[in-house]
């Protein structure tokens, strides 16, 4: 087995709202308990609602953020406050929005060799150029593109732009946070395919954060799914779209649609709206919406179980 990349043990992540009704603060709970590792060459998808944690995720395991609690380790180093500089060429994030995530004053040569100027002052301008032009090849782009800024690609190209520049510092995992949601479907596949083809080529580990399931099933060997910032279920792609074990994932794949009618399911309808991470049900979090809820799912939360293809639930498939 290969050493993984990426291994996070129990992440949690709170922000304090101050100052709420009569002035009291309130807790958003946007991550718990998130535990995985990743390997080279792996994508392990995260998926679920607007608000569940991805990007809170995401914003931890490429320290934008430190979170309350928990841990994780990138190529065998735990990741400290100490050891942030060190570690922040082995992961780099590529944003949903490539209209918001590139600087509109700077030309396309200029954003793919920032990374360089800033974290490698042993190259020279002339490396970092050849290094940004080897990029925009690497990356599906044309020569002529490196003196062009931002607004005269398209929303593709400029993902694109984006993805080769997270890879300037040649990094070993790649956190993708919803980085086709923005984009046409037909520019979404080639962006797609694009991402396979470098991991491919390059042994990049991926922590792939998508709502669209169908977008995941193109690229996961794993899968995540988060409710209210935890995950209640996990297994390999394969398991998880032939047979869910948490009732929430039923849900969430039943309203997506599939190509292959083989997967194609009957839409289970949740009932009742997302509660606020602010104020999370006791019990099982998933039980004011779950349709096979007793007594048990509203006074005692379920654990993950310890099996490979693991299910938060009392009463799993
Ligand atoms: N800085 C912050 N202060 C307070 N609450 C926050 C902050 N950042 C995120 N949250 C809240 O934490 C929860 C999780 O947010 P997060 O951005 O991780 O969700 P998400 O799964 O990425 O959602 P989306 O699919 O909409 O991008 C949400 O309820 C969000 O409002
Ligand atoms: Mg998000």
């Amino acid at each position: 087995m290969t050493e993984p990349v990426l291994v996070a043990e129990n992440l949690t992540q709170e922000y304090v709202l101050k100052g709420g009704l009569f002035g009291q603060d309130r807790v958003v709970r946007a991550l718990t308990g998130a535990s995985f590792t990743l390997e080279a060459g792996k994508t392990l998808a995260v998926v679920g609602e607007s608000g569940c944690g991805k990007s809170t995720l995401a914003r931890c395991i490429t320290m934008i953020e430190e979170p309350v609690s928990g841990s994780f380790s990138l190529d065998g180093t735990l990741a400290a406050p100490g050891t942030h500089d060190a570690l922040r060429t082995t992961v780099q994030i590529v944003f949903q929005d490539p209209y918001g995530s590139l600087n509109p004053r700077q030309r396309c040569g200029q954003i793919l060799e920032e990374p360089l100027l800033i974290n490698r002052p042993d190259l020279s301008p002339d490396e970092r150029t050849r290094r940004a032009r080897e990029m925009l090849d690497l990356v599906g782009l044309r020569p002529e593109h490196y003196d062009r800024y931002p607004h005269m690609f398209s929303g593709g190209q400029r993902q694109r732009i984006a993805v080769g520049r997270a890879l300037m510092l040649e990094p070993k995992v790649l956190v993708l946070d919803e980085p086709v949601s923005a984009l046409d479907l037909s520019i979404q596949s080639q962006i797609l395919n694009l991402l396979v083809d470098l991991q491919e080529r390059l042994g990049l580990a991926y922590l792939f954060i998508s709502h669209d399931l169908s977008v995941v099933k193109h690229v996961a060997d794993d899968v995540i799914v988060m409710y209210l910032g935890r995950p209640v279920e996990v297994g390999s792609k394969e398991e998880i779209f032939a047979h869910q074990r948490h009732p929430y994932t039923k849900a969430l794949l039943s309203a997506t649609p599939m190509a292959d009618p083989t997967l194609r399911k009957e839409r289970i309808k949740l009932t009742g709206e997302l509660p606020s991470p602010v104020d999370i049900p006791p019990g099982c979090p998933f039980s004011p919406r779950c349709w096979k809820a007793q007594d048990k799912c509203r006074q005692e939360r379920p654990e993950l179980d310890a099996t490979a293809h693991a299910a938060a639930c009392h009463f799993p498939e």
